[in-house]
């Protein structure tokens, strides 16, 4: 089943659906993985897209929060979403438990591309980076698609899913700013210093993080020549293209912005203009 999905064009029609939850499972002290029931939903997503979700049946927070698709089951019953806890809508989300169903709008965006005869694949994850790039590499185990993830964090205290990508027999390396485990600075710099032991002379890099993670990505990226897909973050309200909320800078003359919920969130890194 997944292996038809990233052939397939991303634009479903989106869906909104009440949607239980079947698992929660808290994996660092502000990270919890919420895994939702859906037969509908499940076999529409692809590795990129991200649902907004309705957190709270209240007037606040008023608008529905975006969280990029995490898991898929392979036979398309559940889905995951990696939720970290930073203000009210989060915290909202983090106090359902098992048994509760939330309103999920979804599958919203566009989504990383697999071009024909790529051999390898590079994932660099920044922090909740980490999120839609196991759904990924999903799809890039399926394909036997040699991978290796780069991931970097603030502190150890925030790392999470290295026994998913484990499972799926993906090496990693690990950067934190503070040097509590692994390299200690950036994704990036880390990344930069290990990259000459990448094997093919034209792999894959799928980004995503912080945008200042892709500033020091863009100019390094350019220099090697490799494809670089970036999956971008911005505060975001209706989702769809009809609140114009989420613009970025564009580096086309022509078409000077971006809206990242209907042209992204995935994009190419040359693209977009990174520079503020
Ligand atoms: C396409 C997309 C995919 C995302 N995927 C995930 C995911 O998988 N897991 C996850 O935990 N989060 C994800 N996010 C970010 C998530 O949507 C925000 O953290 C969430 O909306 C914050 O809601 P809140 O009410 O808790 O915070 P608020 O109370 O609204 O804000 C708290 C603080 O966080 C800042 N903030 C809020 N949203 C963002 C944002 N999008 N980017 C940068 N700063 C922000 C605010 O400026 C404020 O300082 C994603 C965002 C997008 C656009
Ligand atoms: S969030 Fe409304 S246009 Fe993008």
């Amino acid at each position: 089943m997944f292996d038809k999905r990233i052939d397939a064009p991303a634009h479903t029609s989106p869906q909104s659906l009440n949607c239980p939850i079947v698992n929660k499972t808290w994996l660092a002290p502000h990270i919890v993985r919420l895994r939702f029931e859906s037969e509908l939903l499940s076999p529409l997503f692809q590795p990129g897209q991200f649902v907004n979700i309705k957190v709270s049946e209240q007037y606040i927070p008023l608008l529905r929060r975006p969280f990029s698709v995490h898991r898929v089951d392979p036979k398309g019953l559940w889905f995951e979403i990696l939720v970290q806890v930073i203000g009210q809508g989060t915290a909202r989300l983090a106090q359902y438990e098992v048994g509760d169903s939330i309103s999920i709008l979804g599958p919203l965006g566009n989504r990383f591309s697999i071009p024909r005869g790529c051999s390898e694949a590079i994932l660099l994850a920044g922090g909740l980076g980490i999120a839609p790039l196991l759904f990924l590499a999903q799809m890039l185990h399926q394909r036997n698609i040699s991978t290796k993830l780069f991931y970097g964090n603030k502190s150890h205290s925030n790392i999470c899913c290295l026994e998913d990508f484990a499972e799926l027999e993906i090496p990693y390396l690990l950067a934190t700013d503070d040097g509590s485990r692994g390299f200690k600075g950036t994704v990036i710099d880390l990344f930069s210093q290990q990259r000459h032991q990448i094997q093919s002379p034209a792999p894959v890099i799928y980004a995503c993080g912080p945008n200042p993670m892709f500033r020091q990505l863009q100019p390094l990226a350019a220099r090697l020549g490799w494809t670089c897909q970036v999956s971008l973050e911005t505060m975001m309200a209706c989702g769809f293209g009809a609140c114009l909320g989420c613009v970025v800078d564009s580096n086309d003359p022509l078409n000077p912005y971006k809206y990242v919920c209907k042209d992204g969130p995935v994009f190419n890194i040359n693209e977009i203009d990174f520079s503020e």
